[in-house]
């Protein structure tokens, strides 16, 4: 991935050091239901982990947002729940309801776990990955992803999501041993999953752990941030000058604990995470902050959207930073919202 004389892509100009004026931008979730063309392609797959399996039809869903709104990176198309489908637990997701699955609740169930069978699956997405290096603007960035091994171990032994992760939260503490033996599964598969798509041509990688926040310290420790170390060390290893940002949602205060010890190159704020931390918490921790902006003001748009902007670009400045929202857009998100979110980021240069 070495710059091989070209210009560095803009999104990654934070990562070498560089406060940029007008910072990069794109959004989670930004291929998705709020998009006319999203739907259209979604009805042409039929099934959701189909649209994901499918190279030519995900590789397109990717690059609709960039299209539209030329940000500065493209984040692949799939789901955190495609590991679990590929480790041998399937994933149904119902139109109109979360995702099913049929849940592992003991050390007994990892017996039907299949680590070198997710290689077929995780293939299909190194396919979409290298389709989509050839068909982006060389300009524009291509993050790839996974979900963290605790954010995939709620829904893995819970079925389903939850409000509260309890199933999940209930296995680690009876049974600590147990629960490690799926963390390390998750672990590993997450390992192999990211190196194939660095492999095939991502430039950054993001971590997604949604349910961070629903830990306690101690059990943060053990089920966020060290399975979050390992895999950031061993992707250093394989490859040293691609990016990771963590995006630990409702750490809190203890982000900052969470970027030092995990050693990300980049931190995902979260719509709670107040002023002071974005600005200043993490000055001394060598690492690009990214975020917040609230989903819901993208619904509601208006001046109190562009103000907003204005705030955070404010409260950012001088910083090495990427603007984002503090979680993913909503279906119900007017495209044109959108589209005046980004003008107003780019009107600063
Ligand atoms: O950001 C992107 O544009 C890339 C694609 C992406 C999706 N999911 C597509 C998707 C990414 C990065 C994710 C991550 C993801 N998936 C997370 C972590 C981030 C977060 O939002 O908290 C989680 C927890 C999941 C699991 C998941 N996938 C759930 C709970 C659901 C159902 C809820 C919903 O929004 O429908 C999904 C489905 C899903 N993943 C959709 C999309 C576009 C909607 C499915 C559809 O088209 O019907």
């Amino acid at each position: 991935m070495g710059d091989g004389g070209s210009v560095v892509k803009r999104f990654l100009r934070p990562f070498r050091g560089e406060a940029l004026r007008v910072p990069p931008v794109w959004l989670m979730r930004q291929a998705g239901r709020y998009l006319p063309e999203y739907r259209a392609t979604r009805a042409e797959a039929g099934d959701f982990l189909k649209l994901c399996y499918t190279p030519r039809l995900a590789a397109e869903v990717t690059l609709q947002p960039i299209r539209r709104y030329g940000f500065d990176a493209a984040i692949l198309f799939s789901d955190i729940l495609v590991v679990p489908d590929a480790l041998g637990q399937p994933v149904r997701f119902a139109d109109g309801e979360g995702p099913r699955l049929d849940p592992i609740r003991s050390r007994e169930g990892l017996a039907g776990l299949d680590l070198p069978g997710t290689s077929s699956k995780f293939d299909i997405v190194a396919e979409t990955v290298q389709r989509l290096r050839q068909d982006l603007p060389p300009e524009t960035a291509l993050i790839g992803f996974c979900g963290a091994p605790w954010t995939v171990a709620t829904y893995m032994v819970q079925g389903q999501g939850s409000p509260d992760q309890a199933e999940a939260r209930l296995w680690a503490y009876r049974d600590p041993e147990g629960f490690e033996a799926l963390i390390d599964v998750l672990v590993a598969a997450s390992i192999d999953y990211l190196d194939r798509q660095v492999k095939a041509g991502a430039d950054c990688l993001q971590i997604f752990d949604t349910w961070a926040g629903s830990l306690p310290d101690d059990e943060f420790d053990r089920w966020v941030v060290k399975p979050t170390r390992t895999i950031r060390e061993a992707l250093a290893d394989l490859h040293p000058d691609v990016p990771v940002i963590g995006f630990p949602r409702g750490a809190g205060a203890t982000a900052v604990w969470y970027v030092s010890e995990t050693g990300v190159d980049g931190i995902g704020c979260d719509t709670a995470t107040p002023p002071f931390v974005m600005s200043e918490a993490f000055d001394e921790e060598d690492v690009v902050v990214q975020g917040n902006l609230d989903p819901l003001l993208l619904v509601a748009g208006g001046a109190r959207l562009d103000e907003r902007v204005d705030e955070i670009l404010d409260l950012m400045e001088g910083k090495r930073f990427i603007f984002n929202l503090g979680h993913g857009i909503v279906p119900q998100t007017p495209p044109e919202h959108v589209a005046r979110l980004v003008a107003r980021v780019r009107s600063r240069g």
